[in-house]
C-alpha cells in the first residue's frame, strides 16, 4: 500500500534532508546531491544537472521520443500541432543553437516577451539547456513594465513575436518591445523576432533578427551541466511598490519539487496529460505548462485561447476531452467567467469529461459557490489549492496523487508535505489557529521555493525578518478543528485581478504621477467574475482642472504605464480622502464602502465627512 498523505507529511518535516534526497532520485544528475539544504547555499548545493535534460532529452534515451510532449491547441489561430519529445529535443537544441550564435552562455540573461505559442517553451527550455537564465514577461504588461524587468535583468538578448492574440484582438507586441527598449537603460544586443501569420513586424537593422532564420541557420546546443544552486530563472510579481520582485529559482530544487509535486499532488504520472489554463507569464505557467509536466515526462496541454469567447464556454471541455487531459488546472475566475456564460453546465453536459480525474483551482480564493457549481456540473473533485510566485509550487493543497480527497469548500486543503505553516498576530506573537493571522511557513523552506531576489538580497531577508525562523506569506488566514487551512485575504496591498497579482500601491503612483492629482488611494473591489478590480479614488490638485476627461485619461494612463492586465476601469474624483488624524489615508474602510458594507466612521478618523463623499462618489460610478 501506498503512504498516507499523513505519513509522507510526517516523513517530510522529521528529516526534511533524508526526504528530499530521496525525491531528487526522480532526477538524472551529472552529480548526484549528497547533501540536503545548505545555509546560504540553497538544496543540494554540490550536485550537479541540467533541468532541460530532464524535462526533455531524457525522455528521448528513454525510448520515449515518439511519445507527445506538447499539444498547442490554439482555438485563436484553428491551430492544433502534437509535439513528440523528439522534436521537442531537436527544435529546443536547434533554439539553443540560435541563442549561443547570438552570444548567449551559462548565467546570461535572456527576457523572452512572448505569447502562448510552442516557440515560447522552446525558447525557456532553450535557456535552460544552455545553463541561461530566462525572464519571461507577461504580455499583458505595458512598456514601462517591460523596460523595469530589462533594467533589472540586465538581458543580453530579447525574445519575442510580432502579436498575440486576445480573442478576436490581434495585439502586436513588437511596438511595445520597441517602446521598452527606448525606455530601459540597459542595452540589448539583439532581439529575436518571431513573425506570426496574423500580423507582420517591422525589424529595427542591425538590432533585430529574424527567428525563422536564425533558427534554420543554427545547429543544435548540447545540454550545459549547471551547479544545483545556479539559477534557472528570474520571474518578477508585484511587490507592495512599483518595483517588481525579482523571483530566482534555482536548477536542482526546483527540478526536483515539481517532480514530486506532479506524483504527489495532481496524481499524474509518465505518459498522462496534464493541462494548466494559465500563461507562460506567470508561475503557473512556468510550473505547470512548462517544466512540472516535462519533467515528470507527461505531456502538457499549451492552450492559446480563453475560457470563454474562443469560440464559446466549452472550448475547456471540448479541448479536456478532445485530448484525453487526466488532470486539469485554471484559475476560479475561469470558471466564474465559464458559468456566466453556460450556468445550467450545458455545455459540460454535452460534450463530458472524458478521462478528466480532477480539476485543482488556484491563484485566488475559490469561493465555495464556484467550487459547488463545478463539482456539480464535473462531478469530479475540484480542490482548491494555494501558492505564490515566491513559492513556486502548492503549499497548501489536497494531495490527491497520494489518495487524499478531503475538501472543504472555503478552505485551500492541508500543509503540502515539506511545508510546516505558523500563525501570528499583529505583535508577532504565536496566534490561536482558530482566529485569523498572519500565515508563515517555517524556514528553511523546501526545495523549489525562491533562493533570493535578483538585485535584491536586502528585501529576500526582509521576507524572513518579521517572525525570526518565519517567511512571512503576506497572507492572512486560520486553521480550523480538522485541520484544515483558510486563506482569507492578503495583509498587503496586493490584490488578484482574474488571477493576476498586481500592487494597489503600484497604480496608486502611476495615478499620482498625473499633473492634476494631489493623491490617491485604490482598492481592490469585489468583482463577480474577476473576484477582484482595482477602484480608484483621486484628489485634484488645488487650481488643476476638475475636467470630465480626468477619469478617462487616469484610466489610460494606468493602461499604458502598467498595461491592460490592470483592468482600471472604475474613478472617482473626489475632493478629500478619509484620513487618520496622523494623516494615514483610511483605505480599509474605503474598501468596505466599496464593497457596499456598512462603515461606522473609526474613532481614528479625522475628517468624516470624506465617508459621504466616498459614498456619493460610487453612486455617480459602478
Ligand atoms: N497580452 C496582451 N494583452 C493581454 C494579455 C496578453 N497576454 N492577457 C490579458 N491581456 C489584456 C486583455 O486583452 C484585457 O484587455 P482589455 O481590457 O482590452 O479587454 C486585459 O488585459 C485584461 O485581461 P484579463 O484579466 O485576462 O481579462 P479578460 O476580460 O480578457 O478575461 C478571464 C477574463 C476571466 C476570462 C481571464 O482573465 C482568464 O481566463 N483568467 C484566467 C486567469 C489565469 O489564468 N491566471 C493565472 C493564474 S492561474
Ligand atoms: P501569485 O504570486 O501571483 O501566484 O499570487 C499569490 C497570491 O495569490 C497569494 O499570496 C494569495 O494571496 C493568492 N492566492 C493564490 N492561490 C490562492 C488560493 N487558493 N486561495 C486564496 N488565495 C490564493
Amino acid at each position: 500500500m501506498s503512504a498516507s498523505y499523513d505519513e509522507v507529511r510526517a516523513a517530510s518535516l522529521a528529516d526534511p534532508d533524508a526526504f528530499w534526497l530521496g525525491a531528487a532520485a526522480a532526477i538524472d544528475w551529472d552529480t548526484p546531491p549528497d547533501r540536503g539544504w545548505v545555509e546560504g547555499e540553497g538544496w543540494f548545493a554540490g550536485a550537479r544537472l541540467n533541468t532541460c535534460r530532464n524535462a526533455v532529452d531524457r525522455h528521448v534515451e528513454a525510448g520515449r521520443g515518439g511519445d507527445t510532449a506538447v499539444i498547442y491547441e490554439s482555438p485563436v489561430t484553428g491551430t492544433r500541432r502534437l509535439i513528440s519529445f523528439a522534436e521537442l529535443r531537436d527544435a529546443v537544441a536547434r533554439t539553443a543553437g540560435m541563442l549561443a550564435a547570438l552570444g548567449v552562455t551559462k548565467g546570461d540573461r535572456v527576457v523572452i516577451y512572448m505569447p502562448m505559442i510552442p516557440e515560447t517553451l522552446f525558447a525557456m527550455l532553450a535557456c535552460a539547456r544552455l545553463g541561461a537564465v530566462h525572464s519571461v514577461v507577461f504580455g499583458g504588461f505595458a512598456p514601462p513594465e517591460l523596460a523595469k524587468r530589462v533594467d533589472d535583468a540586465t538581458p543580453k538578448i530579447l525574445l519575442t513575436a510580432s502579436c498575440g492574440i486576445e480573442g478576436s484582438r490581434i495585439v502586436p507586441y513588437k511596438p511595445l518591445v520597441d517602446e521598452a527598449l527606448e525606455l530601459a537603460r540597459h542595452p540589448i544586443d539583439h532581439v529575436v523576432l518571431l513573425q506570426r501569420d496574423a500580423c507582420e513586424a517591422s525589424m529595427t537593422a542591425a538590432r533585430d533578427l529574424d527567428w525563422a532564420e536564425a533558427f534554420a541557420g543554427a545547429a543544435p546546443a548540447p545540454c550545459v551541466p549547471v551547479a544545483a544552486t545556479d539559477p534557472l530563472y528570474i520571474l518578477y510579481t508585484s511587490g507592495t511598490t512599483g518595483t517588481p520582485k525579482g523571483v530566482v529559482r534555482q536548477n536542482g530544487g526546483h527540478a526536483v519539487a515539481l517532480a514530486w509535486s506532479m506524483a504527489n499532488i495532481y496524481g499524474v504520472h509518465p505518459g498522462d496529460t496534464f493541462w494548466a489554463a494559465s500563461d507562460v507569464g506567470w508561475v503557473v505557467g512556468h510550473s505547470y505548462i512548462v517544466y512540472g509536466p516535462l519533467l515528470a515526462g507527461c505531456t502538457t496541454l499549451l492552450f492559446e485561447g480563453k475560457p470563454v469567447g474562443t469560440p464559446d464556454a466549452g472550448t475547456f471541455w471540448r479541448t479536456i476531452v478532445d485530448h484525453d487531459v487526466d488532470v486539469f488546472f485554471t484559475a476560479p475566475t475561469a470558471i466564474r467567467a465559464i458559468r456566466k456564460e453556460d450556468p445550467d453546465g450545458g455545455f459540460i453536459d454535452a460534450t463530458g469529461t472524458g478521462r478528466l480525474k480532477a480539476m485543482f483551482l488556484a491563484g485566488e480564493r475559490a469561493d465555495p459557490s464556484t467550487i459547488e457549481w463545478a463539482e456539480r456540473h464535473l462531478k469530479l473533485p475540484v480542490i482548491d489549492h494555494w501558492w505564490q510566485t515566491e513559492l513556486g509550487w502548492p503549499a497548501i493543497a489536497t494531495c490527491f496523487g497520494l489518495g487524499d480527497t478531503r475538501r472543504r469548500a472555503g478552505s485551500a486543503g492541508f500543509p503540502v508535505p515539506g511545508f510546516r505553516f505558523a500563525l501570528f498576530d499583529e505583535a508577532g506573537r504565536g496566534a490561536d489557529n482558530a482566529n485569523d493571522g498572519r500565515l508563515a511557513i517555517k524556514a528553511p523552506l523546501p526545495p523549489g521555493c525562491f533562493s533570493t531576489l535578483w538585485n535584491n538580497e536586502a528585501g529576500y531577508a526582509r521576507s524572513f525578518e518579521s517572525f525570526p525562523g518565519f517567511y512571512e506569506t503576506g497572507d492572512a488566514g486560520h486553521i480550523d478543528g480538522d485541520g484544515f487551512l483558510h486563506i482569507m485575504g492578503r495583509t498587503d496591498d496586493i490584490i488578484n485581478v482574474a488571477g493576476h497579482r498586481l500592487s494597489t500601491g503600484q497604480i496608486e503612483e502611476i495615478i499620482a504621477g498625473h499633473p492634476a492629482i494631489a493623491e490617491c488611494a485604490v482598492v481592490g473591489a469585489d468583482d463577480r467574475i474577476k473576484g477582484m478590480v482595482p477602484c480608484a479614488f483621486a484628489v485634484v490638485k488645488s487650481g488643476a482642472s476638475r475636467n470630465d476627461q480626468l477619469a478617462s485619461e487616469i484610466i489610460a494612463r494606468v493602461r499604458g504605464e502598467l498595461g491592460p492586465v490592470a483592468a482600471l476601469k472604475r474613478v472617482c474624483i473626489v475632493d478629500v480622502l478619509p484620513k487618520t488624524r496622523s494623516g494615514k489615508i483610511l483605505r480599509a474602510v474605503i474598501r468596505r464602502l466599496v464593497n457596499g458594507e456598512d462603515v461606522d466612521a473609526p474613532p481614528t478618523i479625522e475628517n468624516p465627512d470624506a465617508l459621504i463623499a466616498i459614498r456619493a462618489s460610487l453612486r455617480g460610478t459602478s
